[in-house]
């Protein structure tokens, strides 16, 4: 994987700490990167390999500092394969962070709701998901350096820090449902009908990110831990029609219960 090791190389120009929690905070969530302590951004722009990101909300620029005490790196805004990239670039990001020193990757993302208990603004700690994207960034040849041709998923996200999180929720009196996310390719919304299959299918929110990105971290061998901020009621659930700005709005709205959840979690790892 030349691009990574190129990138990695030019990376640790600027980024000189070694950090141990990865970050990818999604649409609106990207405020979390404000709070770092000793903070050292470089844009996605300048790292070969790495698109700008284009989706409104996604600042596009990898953030590393200390947070809590702990040396931490975020993707502040990711890159989604409906824009069209490629999914090596996709994920890129998080195996850069990765390669830098991180073992835990902490996923953010905003996501419609399909269970009917999840309203705007409820934070979801994922279980599991369903890669329904049709595509798997693991395609092609494996490079065993980074981790092994058939990669294990059977507990994709990390039990103990699911524990964590409902435990960190529990103390800050934040409520944290569990459910699966079903990862879509978009970037049109569902269909309601869609919706209801994916309700069927055991889902309880849908999103456009996230799957290839935890794939790819299992691949390494890192520990996942993923919250969804619910921004709106999926497809069909709701006579309102789906739009970017509101799923922002929400996830803006959010973010510091979200941001106060990850804080409160990056401080207890150990
Ligand atoms: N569907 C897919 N992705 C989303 C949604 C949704 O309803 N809300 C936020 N991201």
């Amino acid at each position: 994987m030349v691009q990574l090791e190129e990138s990695v190389l030019l990376v640790r120009k600027t980024i000189t700490t070694a950090p141990r929690v990865a970050l990818v905070l999604g649409s609106g969530l990207g405020g979390l990167c404000d709070v770092f302590d000793a903070r050292v951004a470089l844009p996605y722009a300048a790292i070969p390999g790495l698109p700008s990101a284009t989706v409104h909300g996604h600042a596009g620029q990898l953030v590393a500092g200390r947070l809590e005490g702990v040396d931490v790196i975020a993707m502040q805004g990711r890159l989604h394969p409906y824009e069209g990239h490629s999914l090596a670039a996709v994920v890129l990001g998080v195996r850069l962070m990765l390669k830098l020193g991180a073992t835990t990757l902490i996923v953010t993302n905003a996501s419609g709701g399909i269970d009917p208990q999840l309203g705007p603004g409820s934070l979801l700690a994922i279980t599991d998901h369903i890669n329904l994207t049709g595509q798997n960034c693991l395609v092609g040849p494996n490079d065993p350096e980074l981790g092994p041709r058939f990669s294990d998923m059977s507990a994709a996200y990390d039990p103990e820090l699911l524990a964590l999180a409902s435990e960190v929720a529990g103390e800050q009196g934040v409520p944290l449902a569990r459910g699966v996310y079903a990862g879509v390719l978009g970037p049109s919304y569902e269909t309601p009908a869609e919706v209801r299959m994916l309700r069927v299918l055991g889902a309880s929110a849908v999103g456009m990110s996230t799957v290839q990105e935890v794939i790819a971290a299992r691949h390494m061998g890192a520990s996942v831990l993923g919250i969804s901020c619910v921004t709106n009621p999926a497809a069909g659930l709701s006579a309102v029609p789906l739009n970017h700005a509101d799923v922002e709005a929400t996830a803006r709205a959010s973010a510091e219960k979200l941001t106060n959840l990850v804080r409160g979690v990056v401080a207890r790892l150990v």
